[in-house]
């Protein structure tokens, strides 16, 4: 497995023995590591906030872990072959992960790269927007894909992003989410995720993407009382549980994987099916706000370049590669 470290090993093993002791012998004969090593390890991961007792003769035991989204603990129970297996840069506070994954990708990070931050200063949403980002409540992710595809078809990931996402978030919690074009995802009218795609092109091919993803895990809500573009909520008040963002992190990474090979093997057709039942949006009636100009009309299609096709009032067809839609409510 890469990047699996010897911390990763002696993290695994303290956790697996739940809260038994393992002697510092039978870790260093384990481990294939010396006792110094071991040592060195241990204190590693008290200063990361692990509480690790420590007894002569009797050795190690774990007692409590920190909630945080450390490498180690994302990668215990990954069950993926490339997102999460290359390098995770981990930050306990950074500006905008999509800053740090760019700046990875312009010196040739691979494929599958990660970069998470437990918060942000300066978090970017769509449409240059802020994204609340305060410490240890939320995820802020980007990863690194450089998929064989033409510019034109990059919007497909980001449709698909939002698809592994909502399957995420329903498999980890008992809620219904929806998904609203391009990419937010809501529980009810409010929003919890969202996802921010940047790419690279060379020549008439994508070098690298850059998928941001936010997500409002434990987030309470005076944390999003700053959030001005649209009631904004979190998974953790709309179940009134905390979640385990580690869980929910590596669950999201199974899906996007699963999902992203799909997309490359067998076309985007099914994920545009995935996405339309997520969305609901066919049919319905909406208004959408095109660079501060308001249109009205029915929504007819979405392309599988991720445009949306709404018929106006006039009866003329109008396709839309960027802005806000807000659906009317049905009498
Ligand atoms: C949106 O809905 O407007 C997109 C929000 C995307 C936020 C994420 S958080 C991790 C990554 N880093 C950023 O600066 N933005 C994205």
């Amino acid at each position: 497995m890469k990047n699996f470290t010897n911390k990763d090993a002696l993290l695994l093993r303290l956790k697996s023995a739940a809260g038994q002791w393992l002697s510092g012998q039978d870790l260093s004969r384990d481990l294939s590591i010396s006792r110094t090593a071991v040592s060195k390890n241990i204190q590693s991961l008290r200063q990361e906030g692990y509480q690790i007792e420590a007894v002569t003769n009797r050795g190690y035991r774990l007692l409590a872990a920190p909630d945080r989204l450390f490498p180690a603990e994302i990668r215990q129970r990954l069950d993926t072959t490339v997102f999460g297996r290359q390098t995770i840069h981990y930050y306990d506070e950074t500006d905008s992960t999509n800053n740090c994954a760019r700046q990875l990708a312009d010196f040739g990070a691979a494929e599958g790269t990660l970069v998470i931050a437990e918060s942000q200063t300066a978090g970017r949403g769509r449409r240059g927007r802020l994204w609340i980002s305060p410490p240890y409540q939320g995820i802020y992710l980007s990863m690194i894909v450089r998929p064989r595809l033409s510019p034109a078809e990059a919007p497909q990931l980001t449709l698909m992003t939002a698809v592994a996402l909502s399957n995420a978030i329903m498999s980890q919690t008992n809620l219904a989410v929806r998904i609203k074009w391009p990419n937010d995802i809501l529980v009810g009218d409010r929003k919890v995720a969202g996802i921010l795609t940047e790419l690279r092109t060379e020549m008439d091919l994508v070098d690298y993407l850059i998928i941001g993803v936010g997500v409002n895990v434990n987030t309470p809500a005076r944390a999003l009382r700053g959030v001005t573009d649209r009631e904004a909520t979190s998974i953790g008040l709309e179940t009134g549980e905390m979640i385990s963002r580690v869980a929910l992190l590596d669950g999201f990474l199974k899906e996007f994987e699963v999902q992203y090979f799909l997309l490359l093997q067998q076309g985007f057709g099914a994920i545009l099916e995935c996405w339309k039942a997520l969305a609901k949006i066919e049919g319905q009636m909406a208004s959408v706000d095109v660079a501060g100009r308001k249109f009205k009309g029915q929504i007819v299609d979405v392309e599988q370049t991720g445009v949306l096709v709404m018929r106006k009032q006039s009866g003329e067809l109008m396709r839309i590669f960027s802005g806000d839609v807000r659906l009317q409510k049905n009498k």
